[in-house]
């Protein structure tokens, strides 16, 4: 009986036993620091974040030129400007996800970048709230820019050109 109390105790005590990365976190808290808890590296967020929602705004705006005519990208359904403005959002909030302190670059060019990012999300989000695709596509081509402000001076070494 004693005994199996024992392992108990020592199997919970595994349980809550905390990792360094843990322990660092829960120092900073203590310190009054917002204890992040980073679910990824830059090219994690770059790869599952801010490339396919970046995507879900550009799929959308402008048009493209075949064969058969020109074709608008704009959604013509309230549920497609709803998916636009939902890319938007997560655009505008990965400009913060850039800024914690695992990832952010300790400089003020990265830092203002990746506001900038913000800003360009939230303006996609007011247009296709407004379903505006003229404002779309202008915020698109914002977006766009500040993509290539950071890979044009962070990205470094092979294939850094083909990133974006
Ligand atoms: C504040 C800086 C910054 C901004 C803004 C930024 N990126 Fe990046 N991006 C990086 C860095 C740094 C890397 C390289 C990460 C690595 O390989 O460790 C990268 C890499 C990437 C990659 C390659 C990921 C992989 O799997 O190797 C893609 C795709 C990408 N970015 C897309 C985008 C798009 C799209 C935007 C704009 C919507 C954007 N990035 C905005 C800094 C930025």
């Amino acid at each position: 009986m004693m005994h199996s109390k024992l392992v108990l105790a020592s199997l919970l005590l595994a349980l809550v036993g905390c990792s360094p990365s843990e322990q660092a976190s829960t120092q900073a808290a203590q310190a009054g620091v917002n204890p992040f808890k980073p679910s990824g590296d830059v090219k994690h967020i770059m790869k599952w974040v801010v490339d396919p929602a970046a995507f879900g705004i550009w799929d959308s705006a402008g048009s493209i030129i075949t064969a058969a005519g020109t074709r608008e990208l704009a959604p013509t359904t309230d549920e497609g400007w709803l998916a636009v403005e939902h890319s938007a959002a997560v655009v505008a909030a990965s400009g913060n996800l850039l800024l914690m302190p695992s990832r952010a670059v300790d400089d003020q060019g990265w830092q203002s970048i990746a506001q900038g990012l913000v800003d360009a999300g939230l303006l996609a989000q007011e247009a296709a709230k407004n379903q505006d695709s003229d404002a779309l596509f202008d915020a698109g081509g914002q977006i766009y820019r500040v993509c290539k402000a950071c890979h044009s001076v962070y990205v470094r070494g092979d294939g850094a050109q083909d990133i974006l």
